[in-house]
């Protein structure tokens, strides 16, 4: 699985596998599937122990996925399995790839090498190992995984005219790996507006994620970094089939793909976007806000993960704040929300309907926003931040 883990960030859509030759108790060879297209992990750890002077002759193999049985960029791992002459082969997790699902350990057995999988805390690993490929390879949508930084008290944005950044230098070293790490990142229009962001990943050796802004009005700035940065990877609009088509048709003509949502709701709307992003074979959306979109994505139970860092730092606003939206008790804007405009992640557009206020009259008071069940979470230090991982989704 350490093996498998240095393929991160280089070969979605495919998955991280690392695999491992053992006689005896020793390891004569080793590989792991490190770039698209390149070698997968069992041909890699067969050539490694070749070139150690080893024979894989009657050898046991250790997997960290089923070895595959069809030919794809690279030809088939249970024929190298069998030509080598492995005679026993220890699967950590199944493949939920149509075109795997048992296949290989099927032809492995009818060649006579003896097949077992792991099981418990391993097994878990290797599957947690590869969740943007189980989802996507269970779904067709990509894994998303929600990056918010606050402060102490609750806010995500800065006052307008300050540097966007809540959280500290470690953490957005961090993120700059996250995003290296993702096939596309996303965020709404309104931290386009907010922030001029680029949203490339800073990180040596990175690979760069797909930009994709989810903007229904076609309002992306043509002078915007995104647009200026072009030559270093794509950027993709969401928008529905009546957004502007001047702005659309000057967008198109700046060089931005716009994928065109339908969809009665913003939640509608991302699954639809969630499914054709899912097409063109991302497999892990790497969502970095704002608020909005985030509350948005919640609504529409499409956030897998979360990373949030909570930042040593008071940025309730002024009375005169004109982004508070006005001041509701204690100095926090009416919609009681945490930060900028917009409502909270935990209110608003994630409510179901019944909780929503009508015509002015204060919502009745029901079981409290949707929430999100942690099937694990995490608390680790990170510089001067706390950051907190969840995970609610097992794929
Ligand atoms: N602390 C953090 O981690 C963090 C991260 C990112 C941003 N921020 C801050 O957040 C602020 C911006 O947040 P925000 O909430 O105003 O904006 P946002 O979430 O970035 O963008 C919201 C906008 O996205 C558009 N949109 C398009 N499709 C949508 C859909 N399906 N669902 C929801 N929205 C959709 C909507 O505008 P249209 O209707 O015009 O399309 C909506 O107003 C900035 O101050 C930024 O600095 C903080």
């Amino acid at each position: 699985m350490e093996l498998a883990e240095r393929g991160r960030g280089r070969v979605s859509p495919n998955p991280l596998v690392g695999a491992v030759v053992v006689r005896d108790g020793a390891v004569i060879g080793e590989g792991f599937h490190a770039e698209l297209g390149g070698l997968h992990a069992e041909w890699a750890a067969l050539e490694d122990c070749r070139r150690r002077g080893g024979d894989p002759a009657g050898a046991t193999m250790y997997v960290t996925l089923e070895p595959c049985a069809h030919q794809g960029r690279q030809p088939p791992c249970a024929e190298a399995i069998l030509e080598a002459g492995i005679s026993r082969v220890v699967i950590a997790s199944e493949d939920p790839s149509e075109k795997a699902s048992g296949r290989g350990p099927g032809i492995l057995r009818d060649g006579g090498v003896e097949v077992a999988s792991a099981a418990g805390a391993e097994a878990a690993s290797a599957r947690l190992l590869n969740q943007p490929f189980r989802k996507h390879a269970r779904t067709g949508l990509p894994l998303v995984t929600l990056k918010m930084a606050m402060s102490l008290d609750g806010r995500t944005s800065t006052a307008p005219g300050d540097s966007p950044w809540i959280s500290g230098e470690p953490s957005r070293a961090l993120v700059h790996r996250w995003r290296a790490e993702s096939d596309a990142i996303a965020v709404g229009i309104g931290t386009v507006l907010a922030d001029d962001p680029l949203l490339t990943a800073r990180h040596p050796d990175a690979r760069q994620p797909i930009r994709v802004v989810f903007d229904s009005q076609a309002r992306l700035p043509l002078d915007s970094q995104l647009l200026a940065t072009l030559d270093q990877s794509p950027v993709l609009v969401v928008a529905p089939p009546d957004a502007d088509p001047n702005r659309v048709s000057a967008l198109r003509d700046a060089g931005v793909e716009i994928l065109v949502t339908g969809g009665a709701t913003p939640a509608d709307r991302i699954a639809s976007a969630l499914a054709d992003l899912g097409r063109r074979e991302i497999t892990s959306l790497f969502l970095e806000g704002g608020r909005t979109l985030a509350s948005a994505f919640h609504a529409a139970d499409q956030i897998d993960e979360s990373r949030t860092f909570i930042a040593p730092v008071l940025l309730a606003p002024s009375t005169t704040d004109p982004r508070s939206g006005g001041v509701g008790v204690g100095g926090f804007p009416p919609h009681g929300g945490c930060g900028g405009q917009g409502p909270s992640p935990a209110s608003a557009s994630s409510r179901r309907p019944e909780q929503r206020a009508v015509q002015g009259r204060p919502p009745t008071p029901t079981t409290g926003p949707a929430r999100l069940s942690a099937l694990e979470s995490h608390v680790e230090q990170v510089g001067d931040d706390t950051l907190i991982t969840a995970r609610f989704r097992e794929w």
